[in-house]
């Protein structure tokens, strides 16, 4: 790989021995990727404060610069960490001190992530907390370079905003946050960044529910591959979005999607293949529609629901404000639980706004920071729970082992209203 003046005094330590330390793992990553060179990037999401058991015991053993050393820079010698060179911000991580005893997430957890915020923000981490850094704040422009974590947000940021990132690890932003730096290959690319197949849509994608059952059907369909979408498509929102795109990294590994119109770098579906020659379309038409709409309810078998979970990829203000309205004056049944997801930073807006007090006063809980699958925690007992994000019916089984049913977010809060699923696809 072609290195800089700047990466070779980085690697020769004119920075220090963890910049030094940084350096040399891009080199190594960016070797192994074939990349070009390192291209400089100034917006790195990342994750430094997730508790886990393994940094508990680095913790534990070397406190969190050693942590940091091994989990984020794979280095295993005895390193001073420094103020992030370049933006940085932690997306989600574990439950806070609020949402203490309400679930069985382990207190050790909470105060190890407090331990955490402390000693990273001094070094210039900003704490936001959240799987959509783009709605608080963290709106990369178009052919921005980032070095992005967390699959729902790199194909948001890549789709949707049209900036520029891969699906990054704990090593590769640790060690970009701290030199301003990540190969250049991949998304990176624009020659990466054309289409490479067609899927047009036979039935009418319209509300967050078929957005999310599309995109699981295009993600399941194309993999890793980059698709443009087109046929029957009402205009989305950007909850639409978010679900949409998660669902396509749920199901296939989806970084990069078109959609004509909404992808900047595609304001037309020939824009979306460079010009180039478009493939034959696949087809999502009422049987494909069916056959995503029992994968994801495949889990279900009791009709009686004692967990709702809303806000996957986390909520947008328009949807908690939704799902307020659909709970004023209305009350959860008895032994049915509601949590709604959404970043911190939105949460006090929806203080402000009343929402929050309707839907606690119906029972329900608002939360931050985290969720059941990011955690691996529901309520205790839960045995059964409903859900309108794709992404987390297809998740959460399989980490909790409880059965899961997927509908639309009024068949969600009728469930935790009644505590029964009559959803249906209609
Ligand atoms: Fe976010 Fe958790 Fe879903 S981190 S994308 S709410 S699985």
């Amino acid at each position: 790989m072609r290195l800089s003046d700047e990466d070779k005094r980085m690697r020769d330590g004119g920075d220090g021995d963890a910049v030094a330390a940084a350096m040399d793992l891009l080199i190594r990553y960016g070797d192994a990727l074939e990349a070009e060179y390192l291209v400089d990037t100034r917006n790195v999401a990342g994750t430094m404060t997730q508790p886990s058991p393994a940094k508990a015991a680095l913790v534990a053993e070397g406190g969190w610069a050693h942590a940091y050393a091994v989990m984020n820079l794979d280095c295993d010698r005895d390193i001073e960490i420094p103020a992030m060179r370049v933006p940085t911000c932690q997306l989600q991580h574990g439950f806070a001190a609020d949402a203490e005893g309400l679930t069985a997430y382990p207190a050790d957890s909470i105060r190890l992530q407090e331990d955490a915020e402390s000693y990273f923000t001094e070094r210039g981490v900003r704490v936001l907390g959240t799987c959509t850094p783009y709605q608080v704040g963290n709106i990369p422009v178009r052919d921005e370079h980032c070095a992005w974590m967390e699959s729902s947000a790199v194909v948001y940021a890549n789709s949707v905003l049209g900036a520029r990132t891969n699906c990054e690890g704990a090593a590769s932003t640790g060690a970009a946050s701290l030199t301003g730096r990540i190969p250049y290959w991949g998304n990176h690319v624009p020659e990466n960044r054309y289409a490479t197949h067609l899927v047009r849509a036979d039935v009418d994608i319209d509300g967050f529910r078929e957005w999310g059952m599309f995109g699981y059907y295009v993600g399941e369909t194309v993999q890793e591959a980059r698709p443009a979408v087109t046929g029957r498509l009402a205009p989305p929102s950007d909850a639409d979005l978010k679900h949409f795109g998660a669902a396509t990294a749920t199901a296939g590994g989806v970084e990069l999607y078109h959609l004509p119109g909404v992808t900047p770098e595609s304001p037309t579906l020939d824009a979306a293949f460079g010009g180039r020659a478009r493939p034959e379309p696949i087809r999502y038409g009422t049987a494909e529609r069916a056959t995503v709409y029992d994968a994801l309810n495949a889990q279900g078998e009791s009709t009686d629901v004692d967990f709702v979970l809303l806000g996957c990829p986390h909520a947008s203000l328009a949807q908690v404000s939704e799902i307020a309205g659909m709970l004023e004056g209305a009350r959860l049944a008895d032994g049915t639980q509601l949590w709604v997801m959404l970043p911190r930073a939105l949460a006090e807006t929806s203080l402000r706004a009343g929402w929050t007090r309707t839907i606690t006063r119906a029972g329900g809980r608002v939360l931050t920071d985290s969720c059941p699958a990011m955690s691996r925690a529901a309520p205790p007992g839960t045995r059964v729970f409903a859900t309108d994000s794709a992404k987390q019916a297809h998740y959460l089984p399989a980490i909790l082992g409880i059965e899961a049913w997927f509908g639309t977010t009024r068949e969600c809060v009728d469930a935790a209203l009644t505590g029964r699923w009559r959803g249906t696809l209609a």
